[in-house]
């Protein structure tokens, strides 16, 4: 049998704050990786995808601990969720005992939900870029004198059809709003914050939000303007 303190729900919100941080930092590089889109011609993001697939087992280790983090973030917001809610006079207690200005809204109240959609749009993008087309079905390219999957063609195919792009935005407008309540959460959860720094580490989120929210949110337009001209 476990500890109890890995079911305590101290213990699974610094776990829920840690996974987090981790899921950001996949964003985060997944972002620095996709900037290659902005580059003109099919190359520099063809050449980026195949480098990451050269790395072979260390990139699959990579994914496997990506899911890891993805499922465990789920599962333990999903626990805490279904636990607030059978001790709702705990969570009112909790609520009135909150420093600095309220940060109870529509939002904040409906994580699990951005969260559901944001997983919703994860398996569709998956599906749809990573398990898409490859080069059995003509999606071949050449980067550096070898053959490797086209899959800048691809992305462009995809983000030159309207209702993708529509789709693509709301889901970033959602992990935006996902994300500015999840910093400024787990940056509590983990005691980061005090009376004097909550509302700047409150704006800290918002702003770390839209940059990565907004980051991922420019490329479809980008792609689908840039295309149809
Ligand atoms: C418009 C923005 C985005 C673009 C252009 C994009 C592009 C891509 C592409 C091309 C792949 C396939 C990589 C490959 O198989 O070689 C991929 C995989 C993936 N993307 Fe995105 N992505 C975007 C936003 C996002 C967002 C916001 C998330 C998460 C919330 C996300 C999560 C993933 C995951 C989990 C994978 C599978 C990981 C893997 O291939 O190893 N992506 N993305």
């Amino acid at each position: 049998m476990l500890p109890k303190i890995f079911s305590s729900s101290v213990f699974k919100k610094i776990l829920m704050s840690l996974t987090g941080f981790g899921l950001v930092g996949f964003l985060i590089t997944h972002l620095i990786g996709n900037a290659n889109l902005y580059r003109s011609g099919s190359d520099p993001f063809n050449t980026y995808a195949a480098k990451l697939h050269s790395l072979g087992p260390i990139l699959e280790v990579a994914e496997i601990g990506l899911l890891g983090m993805f499922v465990l973030h789920i599962v333990t917001a999903l626990q805490l969720k279904f636990r607030s809610r059978n001790a709702r006079q705990d969570r009112y207690a909790v609520n009135a005992s909150k420093k600095g200005p309220s940060k109870s809204g529509f939002i904040s109240q409906n994580m699990a939900l951005s969260g559901l959609l944001i997983l919703a749009f994860v398996v569709l993008h998956v599906k749809q870029l990573h398990f898409g087309p490859g080069m059995d079905a003509g999606y071949v390219t050449n980067v550096t004198g070898e053959s490797t999957r086209d899959i800048h063609r691809l992305v462009v195919e995809t983000f030159s059809d309207p209702l993708n792009v529509a789709l693509y935005v709301a889901a970033m407008i959602v992990l935006g709003l996902h994300l500015r309540h999840g910093f400024w959460s787990a940056f509590q959860s983990l005691g980061l914050t005090c009376e004097r720094s909550s509302k700047a580490l409150y704006i800290a989120s918002g702003l770390l939000a839209a940059l990565i929210a907004g980051g991922f949110l420019f490329m479809p337009i980008w792609i689908y303007f840039g295309v149809q001209s």
